[in-house]
């Protein structure tokens, strides 16, 4: 099995970041397909904690190729904080290169007045909770077919006049929101030393990705944020601006459907969302805070407390339908330990008694249906097979993956990379 593609299956923060990390350590090749710096992972490697948004986790090894793909969005400056951070950690060569860390020429570029943007509409009424990174903003001008694909910095002059122009573009929409946009002049005098050292990483991505499935490399494709914050399939209006499902894996690294091999998804043993939006099986009350702080579910690139409830098993069903979910890989489990019941919500309910599919965001007075399963108080950090789960926490996992229908053929107990029970290979048969 050559191409593997792993998706978040909930609103994103699934704990993407340990699971890609292990699943890389047999990679060739990462590709990230979608997203920008609104992502985050925080990884463990021997007690280093190293924070990546925009190069893909794989980076750690050094025998694997990465690659941002051309449907992410990249701002060149977080880009180059995050080199200059594994450069200085030794995680990185100084002359890192495109064989090593590639990103696509048709990627869009994140510059000032797309954050400047973001970041005034999230102080007005049409706030989201984005992360006020420019996402937005700057999928838009790309779909407005104004945007600036980082290819183009390899002529400043058409660069410039691109800037230009978004600006033009942009400042009706910041005069009515009181604020003022960067100048032509400042973008460019940031931008030109960052263009300068991302040339030499630009190329044709999608080239490199299709080479290597051909050859029957292993390729992981990575994707950001998570299912229900798809732009066409998640909670629509309160979601990213790109395609965080599997689907978007084509589009964004530049792979045909046919060269996919398996789609994993991501399933947190609870569920949490940052933003606005609906969230139906949310606890506002003591569980719901105690999950907050076992899990550290604060978010990683806004530092925002995370919204937490139950697992809520029709958003995973819906994920599983939208992205065609081969297998699961169920993470952070061991943070439910020591609560004494736990309740998993297993359908909807509408007031004249009918059952309701995922999502009931237009229906009034549809409630979540919930089964209450066991708790157990075992620490989970030293199970490394699932008969070494105590007998109610492999009750829990047992019920997951007989409503979801799917495999799960990977359960974390545990922060770190050693605390995992991974029952399959993932590049396996
Ligand atoms: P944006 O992607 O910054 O435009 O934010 C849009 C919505 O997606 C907001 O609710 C964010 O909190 C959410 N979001 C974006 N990236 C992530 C992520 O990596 N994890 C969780 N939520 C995210």
């Amino acid at each position: 099995m050559a191409a593997v593609v792993i998706v978040g299956a909930q609103w994103g923060d699934e704990g993407k970041g340990k699971v890609v990390d292990i699943f890389t350590e047999q990679a060739d090749l990462v590709v990230r397909f979608g997203g920008g710096p609104n992502a985050g992972h925080t990884l463990v490697v021997n007690g280093d904690k190293v924070v990546v948004r925009l190069i893909p986790s794989g980076i750690l090894h050094p025998r694997t190729r990465c690659v941002l793909g051309q449907g992410m969005v990249i701002d060149p400056a977080s880009l180059f904080l995050e080199i200059d951070e594994l450069v200085r950690r030794g995680r990185l060569p100084v002359d890192v290169g495109h064989d090593r860390l590639a990103v696509s020429d048709r990627a869009h570029a994140i510059l000032p007045y797309h954050v400047t943007i973001d970041t005034l509409r999230e102080a007005g009424r049409g706030a989201i909770g984005t992360t006020k990174r420019g996402v937005g903003p700057c999928y838009e001008d790309k779909v407005a077919r104004r945007g600036l694909q980082l290819g183009v910095l390899r002529d400043l002059r058409r660069t410039r006049d691109l800037v230009e122009r978004a600006l033009e573009a942009w400042a009706p929409t910041a005069a009515a929101l009181g604020g003022t946009l960067p100048t032509a002049s400042e973008v460019m005098d940031k931008l030109e030393p960052l263009a300068a050292r991302l040339v030499p990483l630009l190329t044709d991505t999608a080239v490199i990705a299709e080479a290597a499935v051909r050859a029957k490399k292993k390729v992981l494709f990575e994707g950001a944020q998570g299912t229900l914050l798809d732009v066409d399939h998640g909670t629509y209006p309160f979601v990213t601006s790109s395609s965080a499902t599997a689907g978007g894996a084509c589009t964004g690294a530049g792979v045909g459907p046919t060269r996919i091999d398996k789609v994993f998804g991501l399933v947190k043993a609870y569920t949490t969302r940052v933003g606005s939006g609906p969230f139906p099986t949310e606890l506002n009350d003591e569980t719901g805070e105690r999950l907050r702080q076992k899990g550290a579910e604060f978010g990683s690139v806004t530092g925002r407390p995370r919204r937490t409830g139950w697992l809520d098993l029709p958003a995973l069903a819906y994920a599983t339908r939208v992205n065609g979910l081969d297998a699961l890989a169920l993470t952070k489990l061991d943070v439910l330990t020591g609560l004494p019941e736990l309740r998993v919500c297993v359908a909807y309910r509408a007031a004249d008694g009918a059952e309701r599919p995922f999502p009931i965001d237009d229906e009034p007075g549809v409630t979540p249906v919930y089964e209450t399963l066991p708790g157990w108080t075992e620490p989970l950090e030293g199970a490394r097979k699932l008969s070494d789960l105590p007998k109610a926490a492999r009750a829990y996992v047992d019920f997951i993956e007989q409503k979801a229908g799917s495999p799960i053929e990977l359960v974390s107990v545990g922060p770190g990379r050693e605390e995992t029970i991974l029952l399959t290979d993932p590049f396996g048969g």
